[in-house]
């Protein structure tokens, strides 16, 4: 579904992903884990397009270099990403951005747009599938939601969308055990044997509602150490002093 070879990036002359290779299959979950400015936020913008990096390798998401593509282009191949922190849209509200993003990506499908019945019948399913009130239709996007409303937010929007590929960036940051739940609700019926999941997360405890098939750590801008679940049992263990490349000897 996606494959990144020797990806870099920087900005501002500021090299962030420093080579980084990461293959993921139709049906596959994997987590990236790290510490703090380790470049995984990096890594999902690039991913998505975001133009402020200097990118180069190639990332071939269903066998088509995306790297040139803009995000919008992306997001019309079926990628979709979550945001650390998403952004708040004055004036926009909840519902016209919605029913916008879904339109659009018909209409680089050549689909027609949905009628308003249409969507609102497909949006209130999704709604209650995230525990999401009526009213934050209504309410500008983003603006004086909670932490932890952006992030079910962000898991409506994945819904609506129904993007081949998920990047989500710290989905579970700022969230309580119940809304945690929800999300991880939500993520889990959305996925399938067509689609990949890449969940970026700090913490171990997302693992314990949406199970990865894979862990990866990153470290510095590259992956370091990849395996299966138990990996990120070890690392919230022994924390990522104890895949240090310098400790490990393999100093790069
Ligand atoms: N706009 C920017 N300008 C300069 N440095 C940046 C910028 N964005 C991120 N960085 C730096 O890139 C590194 C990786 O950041 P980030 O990808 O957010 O890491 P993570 O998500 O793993 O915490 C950090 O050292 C951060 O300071
Ligand atoms: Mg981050």
């Amino acid at each position: 579904m996606i494959d990144i070879k020797n990806l870099h990036a920087s900005i501002e002359n500021k090299p962030i992903l420093k080579g980084l290779n990461l293959s993921v299959k139709a049906g596959e979950i994997h987590a990236i884990m790290g510490p703090n400015g380790a470049g995984k936020s990096t890594l999902a913008k690039v991913l998505a397009g975001h133009p402020s990096y200097e990118v180069s390798g190639e990332v071939l998401f269903q066998g088509q270099n995306i790297l040139e593509l803009g995000p919008d282009e992306r997001a019309h191949l079926g990628i979709f990403m979550s945001f650390q922190y998403p952004i708040e849209i004055p004036g926009v509200s909840n519902l016209q951005f919605l029913k916008a993003a879904i339109n659009a990506n018909r209409k680089a499908a050549s689909k027609e747009p949905l009628t308003n019945e249409e969507f609102e019948q497909l949006l209130a399913e999704k709604m209650k599938l995230m525990d999401i009130r009526e009213e934050f239709k209504e309410r500008n996007l983003n603006e004086g939601f909670s932490g932890g409303e952006k992030k079910r937010n962000e898991i409506l929007q994945m819904a609506l969308l129904n993007p081949s590929l998920s990047i989500l960036d710290e989905t579970d940051s700022g969230l309580d055990i119940d809304a945690m739940r929800i999300v991880a609700k939500g993520v889990n019926q959305l996925m399938n044997q067509e689609k990949g999941l890449i969940l970026i997360t700090h913490y171990q405890r997302l693992l314990d509602y949406i199970h990865p098939h894979f862990v990866h750590v990153m470290l510095d801008g590259k992956i370091v150490e990849s395996g299966g679940p138990e990996l990120a049992l070890e690392l919230e263990q022994k924390g990522y002093d104890w895949l240090n490349p310098q400790l490990k000897g393999i100093a790069s």
